[in-house]
């Protein structure tokens, strides 16, 4: 099947980059928020990114136009009624999931994939919203998406061959590299990463070390990256409660259980560098 259009539903940090990645394939994307102001932030913060691009040469400045003139945006979901693959990358939630996915069920046209970038919670069980469970599917971008090269490709328990397939091979036009994971809490990538970054934040509400100590011991001694918390930072705390309890419900298990120090945080709206204030300050 030709994929010509997307849509991309949330214009948060996920949704803005994926949005980008599909402009720079040469999609027509259209980026959905519930409100203006928040896409023109997504907006925003695509432009810096491609005018980045031009500064550092790794793209010509007709290449740019180009990508932001595929890019539209909308705040109703209608827009959904021309669209040959809609992305959703709201947040983490199954009722905000499952409602849109219904909503986009009777929108859009029969042929129409719909992916979702959830992180942990059932491919099968946000299909069932609606009544083409053929044509649904797991498609988890990492953060940042301009960056970071990995796509879990997830099936649902009816997702047909064609529809993986087709995902697929989206994702390697997108320069990604896909993988294939089954439908279970937190797929491959969350399962191993968030206990780990749980385990950081028990480490700090048991005052085993200082925040600054526990990300050291884990770049210098691990060779990571960045550290759990400031990799927490970045994911989003609210998205890393949600991802603990999807885990802790879906497994049953209490190891899974979510830090109290990590639900303080989000009940006082630290979440993280997308607020400039989580485990660290951001300016
Ligand atoms: P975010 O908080 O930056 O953005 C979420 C966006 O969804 C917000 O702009 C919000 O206004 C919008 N939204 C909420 N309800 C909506 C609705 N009913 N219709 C349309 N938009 C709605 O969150 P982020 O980090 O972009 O995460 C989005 C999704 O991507 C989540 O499912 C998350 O688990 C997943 N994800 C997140 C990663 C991360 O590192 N943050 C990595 C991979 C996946």
């Amino acid at each position: 099947m030709e994929i010509k259009t997307v849509m991309v539903i949330g214009a948060g940090q996920m949704g803005a980059g994926i949005a980008q990645v599909c402009a720079m394939a040469g999609y027509e994307v259209t980026l959905h928020d519930i409100k203006e102001e928040i896409i023109e932030k997504g907006v925003f913060a695509i432009q810096q990114n491609i005018y980045r691009a031009v500064e550092k040469s790794r793209m010509t400045e007709v290449e740019a136009e180009d990508t932001l003139q595929k890019i539209c945006t909308s705040t109703h979901l209608h827009a959904a009624a021309h669209v040959d693959v809609v992305i959703e990358a709201a947040v983490e939630n199954m009722e905000t999931k499952t409602n849109i996915f219904r909503q986009l069920d009777e929108i859009t046209p029969k042929h129409t994939i719909l992916a979702t970038n959830t992180s942990s919670l059932p491919i099968t069980e946000i299909a069932a919203a609606t009544k083409r469970q053929d044509k649904v599917i797991g498609m988890h971008f990492m953060n940042p998406v301009p960056v970071m090269k990995l796509v879990e490709i997830i099936r649902g328990l009816a997702t047909s061959q064609t529809v993986f397939e087709t995902i697929e091979a989206m994702a390697i036009k997108l320069n990604k590299i896909p993988v294939e994971v089954r439908d279970y809490p937190g797929f491959v990538s969350n399962r191993i990463l968030m206990p780990m970054i749980n385990e950081a934040i028990y480490s700090l509400y048991e005052g085993v070390a200082s925040k600054e100590a526990i990300d050291n011991v884990m770049k210098l001694g691990m060779n990571h990256p960045m550290g759990p918390l400031t990799l927490a930072d970045f994911i989003g705390l609210d998205t890393c409660l949600y991802i603990m309890e999807t885990l802790h419900q879906g497994f049953g298990d209490d190891k899974y259980r979510p830090c109290p120090l990590l639900r303080k945080y989000v009940a006082a709206g630290w979440l993280g560098k997308k607020v400039g204030k989580g485990f660290y300050e951001y300016s």
